[in-house]
């Protein structure tokens, strides 16, 4: 996989996340938590980067229509939170694959502390170029990845190609609105690799004429400001860990793109949606 400057600046950004392996160990271990004997039940409270942790996980279950007859792509999966609670409780099998090596590695140690390895796998990858023959799996789904992936045409058409006819692709992410500025979509593809964000309707429009059927857009953003505010507070607990790990510069910059992120939700520059298609 060649390196081009959107993908460098998304691994860049995610070697030097807040949220990491380590950190996840490291607040389990504060916790007092058993890291030998560690289960889903308890990891899951840990291990989940998108917004609306395992509820959200839940309304893309329903959407996907995820069973232990179903084998589900995970696309972004990150440390695997997502694959892993899809697995432990629809009893699918899920495949993650992530564009950085770490997120994959840590997917993967993290599976087999709870020994979920059996169900779930995971592969380092683009979305712009799926590691898969068409039609492996029976559903796909992602949670707020795909702001970060220029060239939507191509990622839509890369999940629907991997999927069956029939089979479902839900996914959550961060939007653009129609009050978006440029000088806004520049800084956050600067501060958080967000290399392309579109509305709604671009999305919908995008599956459609890719071979979809459109089953439901759902818009989170009044969900997702609240949501948010917690998470810019629990991103500035962790600041002694960040700085620990990357250094003040580091996190002050953090701090400051994460703050402007947020406050697009207030602004209404900046929504979510949960979109559910299926291939036809
Ligand atoms: C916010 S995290 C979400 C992780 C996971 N979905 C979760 O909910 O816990 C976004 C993830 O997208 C991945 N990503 C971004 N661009 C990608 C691409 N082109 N192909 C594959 N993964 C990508 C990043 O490496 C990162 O792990």
């Amino acid at each position: 996989m060649a390196d081009n400057p959107a993908r460098t600046a998304v691994t860049g950004f995610y070697e030097a996340h807040p949220i990491s392996e380590m950190q996840i160990m490291d607040k389990m271990r504060a916790d007092g938590v058993d890291l030998d004997a560690l289960t889903q039940d308890v990891l899951q409270n840990y291990d989940q980067d998108h917004y609306g942790g395992t509820a959200a996980n839940d309304a893309l279950a329903h959407a996907a229509g995820l069973d232990r007859d179903v084998r589900a792509l995970d696309i972004c999966c990150g440390l695997g939170g997502p694959a892993r609670y899809m697995a432990a409780k629809y009893g699918c099998r899920v495949t993650g694959v992530d564009l950085t090596s770490s997120r994959v590695v840590g997917a993967r140690n993290l599976s087999r502390m709870t020994a979920l390895d059996g169900l779930v796998d995971f592969t380092v990858g683009d979305a712009l170029d799926l590691p898969f023959a068409d039609q492996s799996f029976d559903a796909a789904y992602s949670q707020e990845a795909f702001g970060h992936i220029p060239r939507k045409d191509r990622l839509i058409s890369e999940a629907v190609r991997v999927v069956r006819s029939g089979g479902r692709i839900a996914f959550t992410d961060i939007l653009a609105t129609a009050t978006t500025t440029t000088e806004t979509r520049a800084r956050l593809s600067d501060g958080m690799a967000f290399n392309e964000l579109v509305t709604m309707d671009e999305y919908t429009t995008r599956l459609e004429s890719g071979g979809c059927e459109l089953v439901g857009a759902e818009d989170l953003g009044a969900e997702w400001r609240e949501i948010l505010l917690k998470r810019l507070k629990m991103y500035r607990s962790l600041e002694g860990q960040t700085v620990g790990r990357f250094g003040q510069e580091h996190f002050d910059a953090w701090d400051s793109i994460y703050a402007f992120f947020v406050d697009q939700f207030r602004t209404g520059e900046l929504s979510g949606g949960r979109i559910v298609a299926q291939k036809r």
